[in-house]
């Protein structure tokens, strides 16, 4: 049976306690459409609190660090993740690999970090605009994909579904500029030979979501797309009324 698709909504660093009723609408409207998977990551600060508000939805983090605990100021575990409620991780956001230096060595240990405190795991990759115009985006991304992704028996051990990749061509991500349809099945059919040559059959398992400047216009192309398992929304997420209509593109089983 297809998993159901997966809409991931990416608050980055926007919300306050007063944004928790639009996690509440999302919540309600998540409920009429039990064919499509639906989460929210907001920042460390609102995860608890958006756990004890919604019920229909997942919450998770925007990362975590690779320990558990120890002398990391500033840093998450996804072992604190799990406790206070979260139930996955986004890990290597090109904001991540580009605001804080992570290399794909340290996205793939945070992942199994993930994993091992029992999180799912959203892992990211993507181009930037040079990489695509010189003609090497299927090149980085298979090479993010291979380093980034958790090791093959760690992956055996994890559940189904534990473990999805999201492909955000860093282009695309806040500008309005979306990737062509057939660009994102393509590279989805790379990512989805990459995962097949490092886990064997059980790469077919793995979610693959697009993400950049997803809306509810575009939305519905998009996740129609052969491959293409959901979508991570950033901008189009800070709101019910724009997540929502994402959610209804990508389910038409809605129940009144
Ligand atoms: P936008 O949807 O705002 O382009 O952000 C995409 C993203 O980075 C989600 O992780």
């Amino acid at each position: 049976m297809p998993a159901r698709p997966y809409i991931v909504g990416n608050w980055k660093m926007n919300g306050t306690r007063a944004m928790l009723s639009e996690a509440r609408s999302i919540d309600r409207a998540a409920a009429r459409y039990p064919g499509v998977q639906v989460a929210l990551a907001p920042p460390f600060t609102l995860v608890h609190a958006m756990t004890e508000e919604v019920q229909a939805i997942g919450v998770g983090g925007q990362d975590c660090h690779a320990e558990t605990k120890g002398a990391h100021t500033g840093d998450i575990s996804a072992v604190m993740l799990a406790d206070c409620g979260a139930s996955f991780v986004i890990t290597g956001h090109s904001e991540r690999r580009r605001d804080h230096g992570e290399s794909s060595d340290m996205v793939k240990a945070k992942a199994e970090a993930a994993l091992a405190a029992g999180l799912g795991v959203i892992v990211c990759v993507g181009e930037t605009l040079d990489e695509r115009e010189s003609g090497k985006a299927e090149a980085i991304v298979g090479g993010q994909v291979d380093a980034s992704l958790p090791a093959p028996e760690i992956f055996a051990d994890a559940a189904q579904g534990k473990i999805s990749v999201a492909y955000e061509p860093v282009w695309a991500i806040g500008t309005g500029r979306v990737a062509e349809v057939a660009d994102v099945i393509a590279m989805h059919q790379a990512i989805r030979s990459r995962l097949e040559a490092a886990y064997g059959e059980q790469g077919a398992t793995v979610r693959i979501l697009y993400g950049g400047s997803v809306n509810a216009e575009n939305g519905t192309a998009l996740l129609a797309a052969e491959g293409v398992g959901g979508a991570l929304v950033g901008g189009a997420s800070l709101t019910a009324d724009s997540f929502v209509a994402i959610i209804a593109a990508a389910g038409t089983d809605q129940v009144i």
